[in-house]
């Protein structure tokens, strides 16, 4: 295994995606393959699977409300380089060991082009999507959801950023070209002679592990980059690209910076911070002033641990004038509770084996592969409550719609598990400040409940919802959802 805390910390430049702007009318060809990339100025070429041709996809940049199509090419190799559970649901040694399927996580897209499961596709092949883009501006990304491997094929290095725009984000004049800088972060572990490595449970037939993290952090494709920056306001765009980890992000001595948007897009209003939490899958879009750091240098921690390293360049002349953060960013309206004709409640639990390791997670005690449960009506509104019973918080994930938070309240355990109904602990708590805004994916602590409200407006058909911990998701933290028309 590489000592990847041995190695210097920031040596490599932050790199930038290529980026592929959507033209109306559009489409986009993009292909997967193997290439071989340095993740560090020491380390030896490392083996990836990427959208793009280094370790990096590419960055698509499209507008609301202009229908995109994409044609997703599978040239990944036959054989996996990881290793794969053929134990697991969809993952079988009667299927093509690599099998690819494209979602793009945020969008409100017709089910035949989400990227069900189990509308992989082996390689060879390809598959056109088409995405209406009918939603606010925000930071999207897509990822591989092949059923039973998109753990594996994510930490390959099959996911992107997809930045969607429109009116609202024009006016409102933030950084732009240069001085916004799309953050991809995660975990990964190495061989010492560069490759990727995967942990095994130690069981041949059963390999599959409960979480993954890595020694190694990662920042669009390098370990602990650098990134010269002018004295200036920037905007980053931030997604939590891991299988499992969370990251508490920080600036060098608590410095302030504004938080303007979250998983669907801006928030009502800019919020000051010092620190924040974010999630598997989460985007959070910021803006941070180096104006006062001029010649110096700050670092991006998560919790006591320097992620990257923003050099800031020296003043030269005087201060370009800088426009004032605007006040307000977007209207959000919030959904009324009484708007909401049902309300389901969705137990997490995890099963263990005699020895008290975890073996399985699952939603209401159902698999995946049971008949569907949740069948909300096209345009209705539900509030859907997740009783966390396990000791792990869960990224809970919605595809096709938008939510908003409500509220948490903790909960006694205990009697819910033996049946005697939900005993609240204490007062509900509102959702944090920074989920004032739309979501598509939510934090549910241990021990409490965490209800969200969603109108089901888009499309009918099937769709699913799961923890975004790529390891739970595949056994078999993920199940179907059916929007009935
Ligand atoms: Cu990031 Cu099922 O999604
Ligand atoms: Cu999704
Ligand atoms: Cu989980």
């Amino acid at each position: 295994m590489l000592h990847v805390l041995e190695l210097p910390p920031f040596v490599d430049e932050l790199p930038l995606p290529e980026l592929i702007p959507a033209k109306k009318h559009g489409k986009l060809r993009i292909t997967m393959r193997e290439v071989h990339a340095k993740v560090h100025r020491d380390v030896p070429p490392t083996r990836l699977w990427s959208y793009g041709s280094g370790a990096l996809a590419p960055l698509i940049e499209a507008r609301s409300h202009q229908t995109l199509r994409v044609e997703w090419v599978n040239q990944l190799p036959e054989r996996h380089f990881l290793p794969v559970d053929h134990s697991l649901h969809g993952c079988g040694r009667e299927v093509p060991e690599v099998r690819a399927c494209v979602h793009l996580h945020g969008g409100r897209t017709p089910s035949e082009s989400d990227g069900y499961p189990e509308d992989w596709y082996p390689s060879g092949k390809s598959r056109v999507c088409t995405y209406p883009l009918e939603q606010d501006a925000t930071a999207l990304w897509y990822h591989d959801h092949a059923m039973g491997l998109n753990r594996l094929n994510i930490y390959a290095g099959l996911f992107g950023m997809f930045l969607l725009r429109d009116e609202v984000e024009d006016r409102l004049n933030l950084p732009s070209g240069k001085y916004e800088v799309p953050l991809l972060l995660y975990d990964r572990s190495f061989t010492s002679s560069g490759d990727l490595l995967y942990p095994q449970s130690g069981d041949p037939e059963h390999p599959w592990v409960t979480e993954f993290y890595g020694d190694a952090i990662l920042i669009n494709g390098k370990i602990r980059p650098f990134q010269q920056v002018e004295p200036r306001l920037y905007r980053f765009r931030v997604l939590n690209a891991s299988n499992s980890r969370f990251f508490q992000l920080s600036l060098t001595d608590h410095a302030p910076f504004h938080q303007i948007g979250t998983d669907q897009g801006l928030l009502a209003a800019p919020l000051k911070l010092t620190s924040l939490m974010i999630a598997p899958a989460e985007r959070v879009d910021l803006l941070i002033d180096f104006s006062d750091a001029a010649g110096q240098q700050l670092h991006l921690i998560d919790g006591a641990f320097q992620m990257m390293e923003f050099r800031v360049g020296a003043r030269t002349g005087k201060p370009e004038p800088q426009a004032p953060l605007p006040a307000m960013l977007r209207t959000i309206e919030r959904i009324p509770e009484s708007q909401a004709t049902v309300t389901r409640t969705i137990t997490l639990d995890e099963l263990h084996d005699r020895m008290g390791a975890p073996m399985l997670m699952l939603l209401n005690h159902k698999h995946w592969h049971e008949p569907v449960t949740e069948t909300p009506k096209l345009n209705s509104t539900e509030i859907w409550e997740f009783v966390n019973t396990t000791e792990d918080t869960h990224p809970m994930h919605l595809h096709l719609v938008r939510f908003q938070v409500l509220d948490r309240r903790a909960i006694d355990v205990f009697a819910y598990q033996n049946r005697k109904g939900l005993r609240f602990l204490g007062a509900a708590r509102p959702a944090e400040a920074n989920e004032g805004g739309w979501k598509d994916v939510v934090q549910c602590n241990p021990g409490e409940t965490t209800r969200i409200i969603a109108r089901f407006d888009g499309y009918p058909g099937r769709y699913l919802y799961h923890c975004h911990i790529l390891e739970h998701e595949a056994n078999d933290m993920m199940r179907p959802y059916e929007v009935m028309a």
